[in-house]
């Protein structure tokens, strides 16, 4: 790859964005896609391999993006398309009952330590309604906590203070404006959502004690991932975990982002913590469409078949394509080292970005760490939550740059409320362009 290249033709996606706009709304199908974070349009990606996508106009980019974690081994991984050419030659889907999901479930429940059984979904927003129908069965009760600033997909009830706003309109700490991210929810639907700040074990307790024998669940992403990688305080998972036990709640892990990640476990294992019920996506489909919710059997046989049955349809759940690539990948995950190099591949792109803003005297720092960080450009020296990140990081700057990182070859999203990616896929070659790419970029913007 030219280690050079500036700015950049782009003349073909420009093109394909304004064929897009007379048949996709805004030109996208999702809007992180679209001019929402992209300020001359998205750039439209026509080829991956490995570590690396071109683009319409063939110019090449290391991706940091990896389709906002999914790409867990990267693209077009040789095993993984093999399994896929086989399993649409035999038919991809039956829609009935597959050995194929039986061994991709296997896999999954050896490696998630709360999973004694699975239920597979199509995505990340499906898995998370279905926890929360199955934890509001399993307890009688309607209510559940969010923290603010958490993103679990899109279903009606999480779509609460998951978007960012000015300090002055979220309300006092204790007691949360209440800011719906979309139109067209019935306002109802928010009485059963009672919000907390995260990372505050004090808030926590408060909100516990004055909602007794209310809440059926509390949602929680173990490391925030939806602000940029917000990693939750000593202690307070554990703390989170002995709170909802202590009131008859249960906890679901929202593992969505982290699962496969961190560990083979997610961070369950990782951190140690048993949730209730968690939910999966991204990076187990390996860049395939699936989720899923996971729990104990007490908790999820009670969608088995019955007059007070939890309901869960879907005509691709548990799809046979998807599955014969959800068992390749976590045989994958569970070759020696895996997440060894996932994590020093990691900690070593943070030390590095670290470095370089220290050098072009930068006031930006990196959180996060091992396969999952991201940059800050902030006078503070960490982000704890949400307010925290709506109050002092410079998201603007961050798109800035990232936009000269687009033109410098690294591929990665200009919304400062994702993250960066490390793949199995990512080679020491990689982070070295990113160095040099960031180096650049700082001098840029200085
Ligand atoms: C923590 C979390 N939960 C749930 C979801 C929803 O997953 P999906 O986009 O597959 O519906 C996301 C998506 O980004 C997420 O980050």
């Amino acid at each position: 790859m030219t280690k050079t290249s500036t700015t950049r033709n782009h003349s073909l996606s420009l093109q394909w964005y304004e064929r897009a706009q007379q048949s996709l709304v805004e030109g996208v199908n999702s809007p992180s896609r679209g001019s929402a974070v992209y300020t001359a349009g998205p750039i439209f990606l026509e080829r991956g391999q490995g570590s690396h996508v071109w683009d319409a106009d063939g110019n090449e980019y290391v991706d940091f993006m990896m389709s906002f974690g999914a790409l867990i081994h990267g693209h077009a991984h040789p095993t993984l398309i093999e399994k896929v050419s086989q399993a649409a030659a035999e038919g991809a889907h039956f829609a009935a009952a597959t050995s194929a999901e039986v061994e991709a479930a296997e896999r999954f429940c050896r490696m998630v330590p709360s999973a004694e059984v699975v239920r597979f979904t199509n995505s990340g927003s499906e898995a998370t309604m279905l926890a929360l129908r199955l934890a509001r069965a399993h307890t009688g009760r309607h209510k559940f906590l969010k923290f603010e600033g958490h993103y679990h997909g899109w279903y009606d009830p999480y779509l609460l203070n998951a978007h960012t706003h000015p300090l002055e309109q979220l309300g006092p700490r204790e007691n949360p404006a209440r800011i719906p991210d979309s139109q067209g929810i019935p306002p109802a639907t928010f009485d059963d959502v009672v919000l907390a700040p995260w990372n505050d074990v004090a808030a926590l307790e408060v909100v516990l004690r004055n909602h007794p024998h209310e809440l059926a669940a509390v949602i929680t992403e173990p490391i925030m991932a939806n602000m940029g990688c917000i990693l939750p305080h000593d202690g307070f998972l554990q703390r989170l975990r002995e709170l909802t036990r202590d009131y008859g709640v249960l906890l679901i892990f929202d593992e969505v982002v982290t699962g496969f990640r961190y560990a083979p476990g997610g961070c369950q294992e990782y951190y140690g913590i048993r949730p209730d019920i968690s939910t999966f996506g991204k990076a187990l489909g390996a860049g395939f469409p699936v989720g899923a919710a996971a729990g104990p059997r007490s908790i999820l046989e009670r969608m088995r078949w019955g007059d007070s049955m939890v309901l869960h349809y879907g005509t691709f759940n548990g799809h046979r394509l998807t599955m014969k690539v959800v068992a390749a990948n976590l045989d994958l995950l569970s070759t020696d080292g895996a997440y060894r190099k996932l994590h020093a591949m990691g900690d070593a792109a943070i030390a590095e970005l670290r470095e370089v803003f220290r050098r072009r005297n930068v006031k930006a720092i990196v959180q996060g760490f091992g396969p999952m960080f991201q940059i800050y450009f902030t006078d503070r020296e960490a982000i704890h939550d949400y307010r925290d990140y709506c109050t002092y990081v410079d998201t603007q700057r961050y798109s800035r740059f990232v936009h000269r990182l687009l033109d410098n070859g690294i591929y990665m999203t200009p919304s400062n409320g994702l993250h960066w990616i490390i793949s199995t896929a990512h080679r020491v070659e990689d982070i070295a362009l990113l160095i040099e790419a960031v180096d650049r970029a700082c001098v840029d913007l200085a």
